[in-house]
């Protein structure tokens, strides 16, 4: 029997996914760009020798049904490439609550994937493993990389993968306010379903989007961290206008959420760079300089926003950590 561990932490996009061109490639509609953060990583080993089929633990529980589907997803693309057939017990350790808007799926396929490579033997660069952990789930292509990455929409497998992105402007942080724990109601793959098929704000979703993306790049060159945070507000809140759009419609933000936006926007007004941003959960991600972290969590809670605040800064890509067997 052999093992392979690798770990990856969750990404927050500045630029959103929502929305795909191919559910089954996973070929998104818009291209992202996020940043890779330094807390709650998964670790995920991959064995191989002892299983008569693909075996998924998630922190503890077997998983079955949608979620053990996508892991196998992720292994058969591994298979095929490495041209080998065993069958994978696969044993993956959260540290963030699952499927709360925190991204875990997002750093649960980056290690998954880059586990699963390192196991079957897989020569994978980290295009690759990009490509392969966007098959279990679309924002995990973004986690093989560190720190700031943009995941270039492309039109098929070969060419939607992520990439690192350099940054030279002062030091970032995020700050996570954590409103619920609960799990979200509606998984952020049929939200987006739901979105693309319903929503009259689609189509002006991926419109702005490509503009938006171009802006916040040429923003991360710059290492303009105000520019960042505006778009990064805006894409945010353009994501969640084109769910309010769906048919039914949906709706993650919480009273809570919007109660922190308003705080942050308060903030700003009163002289600080803090820019909020949210994905599928009520909870809120505030982008800002690494040196104002600590006044921004300050006068959020002198303003009484009630949250449990995490400073986040960036995080290394995904990478194997221990080896056993041969
Ligand atoms: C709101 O990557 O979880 O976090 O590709 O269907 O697995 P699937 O979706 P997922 O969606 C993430 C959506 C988001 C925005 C983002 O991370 O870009």
């Amino acid at each position: 029997m052999s093992t392979s561990t690798a770990t990856a932490h969750p990404n927050i996009a500045l630029a959103k996914y929502w929305g795909k061109r191919d559910e089954e490639l996973i070929i998104p509609a818009t291209g992202s760009l996020s940043l890779t953060l330094d807390v709650f990583p998964t670790t995920t080993s991959v064995s191989l020798g002892h299983s008569d089929d693909d075996v998924v633990m998630l922190d503890g529980v077997a998983l079955s049904g949608e979620e053990s589907a996508r892991v196998r997803t992720v292994l058969d693309r591994v298979r095929a490439l490495s041209g080998r057939a065993e069958y994978a017990h696969v044993v993956s350790a959260n540290t963030v609550p699952t499927a709360a808007g925190l991204a875990s799926s997002a750093a649960a396929f980056a290690a998954l994937a880059t586990a699963a490579a390192d196991a079957y033997g897989l020569e994978a660069d980290d295009r690759m493993l990009s490509r392969i952990a966007r098959r279990g789930s679309g924002s995990a292509c973004r986690s093989v990389f560190p720190a700031l990455a943009r995941w270039n929409a492309g039109t098929d497998d070969l060419t939607s993968f992520a990439e690192p992105l350099d940054w030279s402007g002062p030091e970032l942080a995020m700050i996570i306010g954590v409103v619920s724990t609960k799990r979200k109601a509606i998984s952020s793959r049929a939200a987006m379903q739901r979105t693309v098929q319903s929503s009259p704000y689609f189509p002006a979703w991926v419109d702005s989007s490509a503009r938006l993306l171009e802006r916040m790049s040429d923003a991360v060159a710059d290492g303009d961290v105000d520019t960042l945070g505006e778009l990064t507000e805006q894409s945010a809140l353009r994501m969640h206008a084109s769910m309010f759009g769906a048919v039914p419609p949906i709706r993650y933000l919480s009273q809570a959420s919007i109660a922190l936006f308003d705080a942050v926007a308060e903030l700003r007004a009163d002289g600080l760079s803090a820019y909020a941003t949210a994905d599928a959960g009520p909870n809120v991600k505030i982008l800002c300089r690494a040196d104002d972290s600590a006044a921004i969590v300050e006068g959020l809670r002198s303003i009484g926003a009630d949250a449990e605040y995490v400073v986040a800064h960036a995080g290394p890509g995904a990478r194997i950590i221990e080896r056993e067997g041969a």
